[in-house]
């Protein structure tokens, strides 16, 4: 047992390979602690072990709700229509998803047209960065999407008046109406209070799924729609993978296996683990990952800390102390399998640049050859290494692993002994923050 594989309805599915955790943790620690933990595993693949108002996102097709999704795709074909620049307000889970797949499909890489220009803010307090985002925006046709779960955020309800008001300038408040989306709790929260007496298009942030579980739903779908991926295929590869880790046995299925190993090794000391690719289209893809875990299970003096390695280029900085710095880090590969686009190397002619050796071997091969050569040198550096190998990346594929991942991190959070689910810690730099600026 070192690999688990499951072909799925597209005939492939995401693949975890372990054997290159070994010896670091054995193979009978991790029979031993699947057979301790089964009724915690099947509680889990029943829904349970969490509060039902946070596990929105359990059930996938409850999110595949048709009028919403239609709403969706109206709203953000019109956008796509008529907008230059759309601006996605948000902060953390409001907006780590969306960025993570939008990135990773971006028009460089997929040929999605590229129009709009998605820009982001709301995500931090810079003035210069806000200054440059309205800069942009001039002269353009602007459309924006503000979301919040608790609109008492600083980040993106300060921005969100700073945008809106220019907006009302550019556009008159009207027409400005017609050009802004909020997306936010639909409970009489104060965003959707000022959505309706604004008139915007208000779009449901569901009350039972916190922000780093929203990818999937209205928070992360409409701006993805708007960047112009599939939506619908991406709450596909979703369900296919729910299905998945919901009919597999705990010793075979990967997220239980991803968690079991990763706790084992957290236990022996491996306390920071990095989220390694070598596709840098997959940079946000792995900051999304880092909040789900960082924010999940980085409370009660415990968990591992995560962060992530873009390679081949952090193999020139961080890659000296993976090898041989202090031994605490695990390392998760995120590498894809489908055959890369042919792009040979030339002929050396009179090139004389000491490369001669690879002409005409397709480029593919050198990323290739780093994987092979990164995994081997850090495991045999003392660093336990697993593999995530994904088919390919699309928005079916994507939406595979925002739930593998999601639905691994509930478990794993379980694993450790805490909530998944709440972040109190992030509340106390606000609290100082709000006195600092002297809020009532
Ligand atoms: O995962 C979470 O719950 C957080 O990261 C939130 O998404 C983040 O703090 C933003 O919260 P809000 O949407 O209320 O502005």
């Amino acid at each position: 047992m070192n690999t688990y594989n499951n072909s799925g309805r597209s005939g492939k599915n995401i693949r975890l390979d372990f054997k290159n955790a070994f010896p670091y943790v054995g193979e009978k620690e991790i029979h031993a602690s699947i057979a301790e933990n089964t009724e915690l595993f099947q509680k889990i693949n029943q829904g349970q072990k969490a509060a039902t108002d946070v596990l929105g996102w359990f059930e996938v097709t409850s999110l595949m709700d048709e009028p919403l999704l239609a709403k969706i795709e109206t709203k953000a074909c019109q956008i796509r229509e008529n907008g230059d620049i759309f601006i996605l307000i948000g902060i953390g889970g409001s907006n780590q998803g969306a960025r993570a797949a939008i990135k990773a499909m971006h028009p460089e890489y997929s040929g999605i047209p590229d129009k709009p220009q998605i820009i982001y803010a709301g995500n931090n307090l810079a003035v210069d960065y806000l200054k440059s985002v309205l800069k942009q925006s001039q002269g353009k046709s602007v459309y924006v999407d503000v979301i919040a779960k608790n609109f008492a955020t600083l980040e993106p309800g300060i921005v969100f008046r700073m945008v809106r008001r220019f907006m009302e300038d550019t556009y008159g408040e009207k027409e400005a109406a017609t050009r802004i989306c909020a997306t936010g709790s639909l409970n009489g929260s104060s965003l959707e209070k000022l959505g309706q007496a604004k008139g915007y298009s208000l779009f449901p942030f569901p009350l039972e799924v916190g922000g780093r579980y929203s990818v999937l739903t209205a928070v992360g779908l409409l701006p993805m729609a708007v960047a112009g991926l599939d939506i619908r295929q991406m709450l596909a590869g979703a369900r296919d993978m729910k299905q998945l880790l919901k009919s597999a046995k705990c010793e075979e299925n990967p997220a239980v296996l991803y968690a079991v190993i990763r706790n084992l090794l957290l236990k022996k000391g491996y306390g920071v683990e990095i989220l390694s690719h070598f596709e840098p289209r997959l940079e946000y893809f792995a900051k999304w990952w880092i909040q789900l875990f960082g924010e999940s299970e980085g409370k009660n003096g415990t968990g591992i800390y995560p962060t992530t390695c873009s390679y081949t280029e952090d193999l020139h900085s961080l890659g000296q102390y993976i090898q041989q710095g202090k031994r605490f880090l695990l390392e998760s590969f995120l590498t894809i399998e489908e055959p890369q686009e042919a792009l040979p190397i030339p002929e050396a002619k009179k090139d004389q640049d000491g490369f001669d050796y690879l002409e005409l071997k397709e480029f593919a091969v050198l990323n290739e050859a780093a994987f092979q050569a990164t995994v081997k040198a850090h495991h045999d550096g003392g660093v336990p290494c697993l593999n995530i190998n994904v088919p390919g990346i699309s928005e079916y594929y994507l939406g595979q692993l925002f739930y593998f991942f999601e639905y691994a991190c509930f478990v794993s959070g379980n694993l450790l002994g805490v909530d998944p689910f709440d972040q109190p810690g992030v509340e106390n730099y606000k609290t100082k923050m709000f006195e600092i600026l002297g809020r009532p």
